[in-house]
């Protein structure tokens, strides 16, 4: 399975990414998670990204398609992945176009927006592994504690209220035509995003067989 999430900001797509990505047993690549990663790290890419995240803006194009190209060439995309917010624009979707590798399905998870601010505003990330918590949705078992490596948890830089808008506002302009794209490719599927995580991932499940 070689997948594609688009959705907006705060729809659900690494929260779901995660869960399918066991079910079928291949690896998430989310672009989101290599960019903060190396603002982490402090490395050349890091830097030009976080200004770019901070503003709720879109890092240039040619830098993300350099990584996704290089990424998908590893080992373990071999039996299929999942790419968690790539590609962002029509010019990195016809940049996977003319690569070789051919995408089985884009899954779009259709959230209301007053949730979403919502989601983003209560979220809660691990500072070491990057899992992904919520104050209300997905508490961790112990209070700032990440469940999976006891790293701390923090709100992410992005998730300040007028980031929040920014990153919607350039998800409209900017990403959500790709669901048009790919729909002329008969290639996309659609699932509603319910109030828990379990009973969205039965819609992505369903979305994903038909
Ligand atoms: P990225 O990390 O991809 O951010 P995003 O698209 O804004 O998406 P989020 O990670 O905020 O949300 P999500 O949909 O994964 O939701 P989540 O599962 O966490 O990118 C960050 C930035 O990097 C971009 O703004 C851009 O600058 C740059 N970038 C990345 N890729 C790029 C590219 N290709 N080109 C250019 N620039 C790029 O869920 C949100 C919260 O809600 C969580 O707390 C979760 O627990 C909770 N939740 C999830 N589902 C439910 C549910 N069903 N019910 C209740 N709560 C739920």
């Amino acid at each position: 399975m070689k997948l594609i999430i688009v959705a907006a900001p705060g729809a659900g797509k690494g929260t779901q990414a995660e869960i399918i990505s066991k079910h079928f047993g291949i690896p998430t690549i989310s672009t989101g998670a290599i960019l903060r990663h190396n603002i982490k790290e402090g490395t050349e890419l890091g830097k030009i990204a976080q200004n770019y995240i901070n503003d709720g803006k879109l890092v240039p194009d040619d830098i993300m398609i350099d990584i996704v190209r290089k990424r998908l060439t590893e080992d373990d995309c071999k039996n299929g992945f999942i790419l968690d917010g790539f590609p962002r624009t029509l010019n990195q979707a016809e940049a996977l176009d003319k690569s070789d590798i051919n995408i089985d399905k884009v899954l779009t998870i259709e959230v209301e927006e007053e949730k979403i601010v919502e989601r983003l505003s209560g979220r809660l990330e691990c500072s070491s592994c990057g899992s992904s918590f919520h104050k209300i949705y997905r508490t961790p078992k112990v209070d700032g504690v990440c469940d999976n490596c006891g790293g701390s948890l923090r709100t992410r830089k992005d998730d300040q209220p007028d980031v929040i808008r920014d990153r919607l506002e350039t998800y409209h302009k900017q990403t959500a035509p790709l669901k048009d794209f790919y729909e002329k490719k008969g290639i996309l599927c659609v699932a509603e995003g319910k109030e828990s995580i379990e009973d969205t991932t039965a819609e992505v499940l369903k979305a994903l067989e038909n």
